[in-house]
């Protein structure tokens, strides 16, 4: 398998870990060919084998037929569902009832589609799915490359809507628990 764009090992590990402790849904934002992906589905299939859904546009074709073929390959589509759309575009499914599995609310949420600052406040809006507990997981929180995405984070955990709290940090990859 080929993976680019993606997590770094130590991080794909932590993201299965989390995966494996989940007790309900899971959810990513920005999936490209499914490193991540795939962490996330094996550790639900270690532990409460439940979906993870992957919300990307796949607005590459490559891509998305390279997300398809790893996922067979790691013997994991039983698991994921596919959502193709943007972040956003996500959310009005959601709203609409298109997802409406979406409704019991997410036991993980791993956020690394869009990287720019107006991008992270919006996809922040899904920590309010998360249920009490859950697991929320951003990539890339203070990578040089991307400040956008540390500015949005630390705007929403010093704001009064705060609705989260940070757990762990590993390497890039903030992880932070829903209150
Ligand atoms: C850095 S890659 C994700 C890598 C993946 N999480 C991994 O570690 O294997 C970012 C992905 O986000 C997707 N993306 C960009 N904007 C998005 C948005 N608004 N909503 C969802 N996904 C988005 C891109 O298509 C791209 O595939």
């Amino acid at each position: 398998m080929k993976f680019r764009y993606a997590v770094k090992n130590v991080q794909a590990d932590k993201l299965y870990e989390l995966a494996k402790e989940s007790t309900g849904l899971i959810v990513e934002i920005g999936s490209c060919v499914g490193k991540s992906t795939i962490a996330m589905a094996l550790g639900s299939l270690a532990g409460g084998k439940f979906p993870v859904y992957a919300i990307d546009p796949w607005k590459n074709p490559l891509h998305e037929k390279e997300f398809i073929d790893n996922i067979h390959s790691a013997k994991v589509s039983h698991l994921v569902r596919m959502v193709k759309a943007f972040s956003m575009g996500a959310w009005q499914m959601y709203q609409n009832g298109t997802i409406p599995t979406f409704e019991e609310g997410f036991s993980l949420l791993f956020i690394d589609g869009a990287h720019a600052y107006k991008s992270v406040k919006e996809d922040l809006q899904w920590v309010s799915l998360v249920k009490k507990g859950g697991m929320i997981a951003f990539h890339d929180y203070k990578e040089k490359l991307c400040p956008g995405v540390a500015k949005a984070i630390d705007e929403y955990l010093s704001s009064d809507k705060v609705e989260m709290t940070i757990v762990d940090i590993v390497d890039t990859l903030l992880v932070c628990r829903k209150t």
